[in-house]
């Protein structure tokens, strides 16, 4: 009966937890965000005080305006400045909440930083210690494109310059309470073009024209024959659809609003209904509880959290572990014909339980110095981790001297297969291999930081990275990844875990890892991916020069056509000269000068971002790292 309680209040306190985390973000992501690294504040400071009251009064103020918000806040050296655009035709509702979603969300992802911007579709906020009022800026902004290219690209081109120009002159005579301007054209095909632009109401008729000039004259670089596009900047935007993307209709003197009296009503009722639940489950939970504890009592000094975190990893673990019998059964006995391959840790066979779900099992070689618990606890950690970019572990077996994991099946094999196939590499065109970089930056950043678990990887390789009948790339192995403290970002070992070459030099040399390490390890892989070359094997053998060396070289000389793999095409050499550029920013031989992941998925996702100039990059044959040696298949 108790455990039953218990059971019950357990749900019971994830649910209240799921309520609470819903209720608290629920902020949506910006667009884009920039926290300007131009002075931190500390925290408590003087500040970051006026900060919060300028930002909390941002949007209490119930005044209604035009959509643009400009206050500042606070003496000399402590003043802050913010500035609030909504889009032109945004109601003042939606404008609101946007600009609240914006107040609360962007000082979370800045902290402590003194200037801060972000966008919304609907609106912009941006903050400073420096005056931003009246002064027309043009960076940092950045650039968005719909992938569809237009028809009759010269025609298109010319009617979009015609539409744009005239928007930029209608907008920036407008009056000083809101510089926006959306119309319409057709092209040679009768496909229509929406357009729009905007400027912050404080600039003038000149700065207006000069920002959305600017801007469209960026078009090119941004959105070169797409059927639309964006060039945002914190003064001035504008963008351009095949579809109808603003609110067309005609934009109404806010004064002439009556703010609608039906939506408060509604709000406060879902209010009320919501903490009449919260009241009632609360009262429930404390009424569990106290049964709970009660049938405990026998049991003094029993912390409760610890007595329900016990029960949940038992459960856990009894659902994970599976029977050698079974997995013998789901894998014929481990036949050959359901071998699928070695790994540095075992042979991986292909299974299939009685249920029909298809497995991968890995049977780790024998005698692993591990401890069953140890090697129980590390399951248990690593089933925790599901990302749709990490192969999910399903569970384990532990009999004898057994030692089984057992794997979701992943189709299409492995990256090196098709990568390092002159034949299939050709089914990678860019535009996939792109997705797959991304796919791992994402799995990467997941097991750097997302992860309630700090994991580092160790072994990031091709091989390691599993395609999906979609080709969605998802990393492997991360079996010996393991778990650090969480503000331990260095761990030093005597067991050195890798593969040649994509292991980073401190490292191979003193054992050193870290999330830094992994970096080293993805950089190999992004240019192993842009070249279509192996970092170590066939390259160029008879000169004895390595990949890095190879690349470097050919970067240096401005050479760099020479990097790209000749089965890729001409069309997307900018992103993939920016790839190449990102790969030897991480091979960099000190890891401070090598980029988080998080900041990889910034230069990944912006072309704004500006990426620092790489300097030489490691070099493995000069020998250092050359004399160690290096298993590949220990634990
Ligand atoms: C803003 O803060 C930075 C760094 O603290 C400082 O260098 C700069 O002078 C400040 N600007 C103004 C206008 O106070
Ligand atoms: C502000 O803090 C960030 C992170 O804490 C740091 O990277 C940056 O260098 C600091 N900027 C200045 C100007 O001190
Ligand atoms: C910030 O100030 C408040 C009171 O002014 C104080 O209670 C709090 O401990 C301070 N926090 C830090 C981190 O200094
Ligand atoms: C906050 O807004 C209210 C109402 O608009 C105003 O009276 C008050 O002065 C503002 N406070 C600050 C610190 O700007
Ligand atoms: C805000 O904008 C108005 C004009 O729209 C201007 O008169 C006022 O000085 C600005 N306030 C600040 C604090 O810059
Ligand atoms: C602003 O956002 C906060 C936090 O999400 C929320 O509690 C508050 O009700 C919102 N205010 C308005 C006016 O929407
Ligand atoms: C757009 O055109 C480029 C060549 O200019 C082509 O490579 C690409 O596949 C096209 N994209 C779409 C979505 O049609
Ligand atoms: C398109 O433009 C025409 C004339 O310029 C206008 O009458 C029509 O309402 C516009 N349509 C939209 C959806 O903006």
């Amino acid at each position: 009966m108790a455990i039953v309680t218990c059971k019950l209040l357990f749900s019971l306190y994830s649910f209240l937890f799921l309520i609470i985390v819903s209720l608290t973000k629920a902020q949506p992501n910006f667009l884009y965000n920039i926290c300007v690294d131009k002075g931190n504040y500390t925290t408590n400071s003087t500040y970051e005080n006026n900060l919060n009251t300028l930002l909390s009064n941002l949007t209490s103020n119930t005044e209604i305006n035009y959509g643009f918000y400009n206050f500042s806040h606070g003496q000399n050296n402590d003043k802050v400045n913010a500035i609030g655009l909504c889009r032109g035709d945004v109601k003042p509702d939606v404008c609101r909440s946007c600009l609240n979603d914006s107040r609360v969300l962007l000082p979370k992802l800045c902290p402590n930083q003194k200037e801060a911007i972000g966008w919304y579709d609907n609106c912009m906020l941006r903050y400073s210690n420096r005056s931003i009022f009246g002064i027309m800026e043009e960076s940092p902004g950045f650039y968005m494109w719909n992938p569809y290219n237009a028809s009759e690209v010269d025609q298109f081109n010319q009617v979009l310059g015609n539409l744009m120009t005239k928007l930029m002159e209608k907008a920036a005579s407008s009056d000083s309470r809101r510089k926006f301007a959306t119309d319409n054209d057709t092209d040679v095909n009768f496909q229509p073009i929406y357009g729009l632009v905007q400027c912050t109401p404080d600039l003038s008729f000149q700065d207006c024209s000069d920002c959305l000039e600017d801007a469209i004259s960026e078009i090119p670089n941004c959105c070169n024959n797409k059927k639309g596009g964006r060039v945002i900047k914190p003064s001035c935007n504008i963008r351009f659809e095949s579809y109808l993307f603003y609110d067309p209709t005609p934009i109404i003197d806010p004064e002439k609003i009556s703010p609608p009296p039906q939506g408060k009503n509604k709000s406060s009722h879902t209010t009320i209904a919501i903490v009449v639940s919260i009241v009632v489950a609360v009262v429930v939970v404390a009424l569990l509880s106290f049964i709970c504890i009660y049938s405990m009592r026998s049991k003094p000094k029993i912390n409760l959290e610890e007595v329900e975190q016990d029960h949940d990893d038992i459960e856990i673990e009894e659902s994970l572990q599976f029977n050698f019998d079974t997995i013998q059964v789901a894998t014929n006995n481990f036949s050959d014909a359901n071998k699928l391959g070695q790994g540095g840790f075992g042979i991986v066979y292909q299974g299939e339980l009685s249920t029909g779900q298809v497995i991968a099992v890995k049977r780790l070689s024998k005698g692993s110095g591990q401890g069953d618990s140890e090697f129980k606890n590390e399951v248990l950690l690593l089933a925790k981790l599901q990302h749709r970019n990490l192969v999910r572990l399903l569970g384990f077996c532990l009999e004898g001297k057994e030692r089984i994991l057992i794997y979701e099946f992943v189709p299409n094999k492995s990256l090196d297969y098709f990568l390092f196939d002159p034949l299939k590499r050709s089914q990678l065109e860019w535009e996939r291999r792109y997705k797959i970089i991304q796919g791992i930056v994402r799995g990467l950043l997941y097991l750097h930081e997302d992860s309630r678990l700090r994991i580092i990887h160790r072994d990031l390789k091709a091989s390691n990275i599993l395609l999906d009948n979609n080709m969605n790339p998802k990393i492997s192995d991360f079996g010996m990844a393991r778990l650090l403290l969480v503000d331990q970002t260095q761990v030093n070992t005597n067991k050195v875990v890798g593969t040649y070459g994509y292991m980073a030099p401190e490292y191979a040399m003193f054992g050193q890892f870290s999330i830094k390490s992994d970096v080293f390890s993805f950089g190999i892989l992004v240019l192993e991916i842009t070249s279509g070359l192996k970092v170590c094997g066939d390259l160029h053998e008879q000169s004895m020069e390595d990949l890095l060396s190879f690349v470097w070289r050919n970067w240096r000389e401005g050479t760099i056509t020479n990097i790209i793999d000749p089965s890729l095409n001409n069309d997307s050499r900018n992103e993939i000269m920016r790839c190449i550029h990102i790969g030897l920013l991480c091979v960099q031989e000190n890891e401070v000068e090598r980029p988080t992941m998080a900041t990889i998925a910034l230069m990944l996702s912006s072309y704004s971002v500006s990426l620092p100039l790489p300097l030489e990059p490691v070099s493995f044959i000069g020998g250092r790292t050359r004399s160690i040696s290096i298993s590949d298949t220990q634990i």
